[in-house]
């Protein structure tokens, strides 16, 4: 069960604040220079890559427009594996002819990303590009064309800086493996 002291619920803290905050700076100056002098739409996938939306785009010197989606992955044991996601909440506005780069908290499986490249795609962008913060490669059942990783990270289950276990954990400043005592306890 997860305690009252988010902190005592972490395990290995995988990625301090420090870390994040030095590797998202480098993503965006990097980004910043692959395309410079074009303005740049940012589309983050809700809830997870907020802050890390949030921070990227202040570390980009480009002029940024930004847009949201929310998805979820059906539960089904068979719509699970065909990569079958609903769209809660979709594009405020059009990206046709824009330079799109999607914000991807992590990279798990790829069904989800797989999807919304398909999708976003369909709405006829100029170019559109993948940033993660973190890859989980051990686990992936699709091949995503990743433009731009934060970190490689083993096949753990972490939470913050905008991951979620349970809608919690996600304020936390780092990334930090979750204690298997709070999920097990909880299921
Ligand atoms: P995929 O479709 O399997 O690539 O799933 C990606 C989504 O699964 C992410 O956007 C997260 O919401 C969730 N996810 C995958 N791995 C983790 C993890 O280690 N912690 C928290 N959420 C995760």
């Amino acid at each position: 069960m997860t305690t009252m002291d988010l902190r005592a619920d972490i395990g290995e803290i995988l990625l301090t604040e420090a870390q994040i905050q030095a590797r998202v700076a480098d993503l965006g100056v990097q980004i910043s220079a692959d395309y410079a002098g074009r303005p740049l739409t940012l589309v983050s996938v809700l809830k997870g890559s907020l802050p890390f939306m949030a921070d990227l785009m202040r570390s980009i010197t480009l002029p940024v427009r930004i847009d949201l989606m929310e998805v979820s992955s059906y539960s089904g044991a068979t719509t699970e594996s065909s990569g079958l996601v609903r769209i809660l909440k979709d594009l405020s506005s059009s990206i046709e002819g824009e330079d799109v780069l999607i914000c991807e908290d992590i990279i798990d499986t790829g069904l989800t990303l797989n999807y919304l490249v398909r999708y976003l795609g369909g709405k006829k962008p100029a170019s559109l590009r993948i940033c993660t913060l973190l890859d989980k490669p051990a686990r992936r059942l699709v091949e995503i064309p990743v433009d731009y990783t934060g970190f490689t990270i083993p096949d753990q289950f972490v939470v913050g800086y905008g991951l979620d276990y349970g809608e919690l954990y996600r304020n936390l400043r780092y990334v930090g493996v979750l204690r298997p005592e709070v999920y097990t306890e909880s299921e």
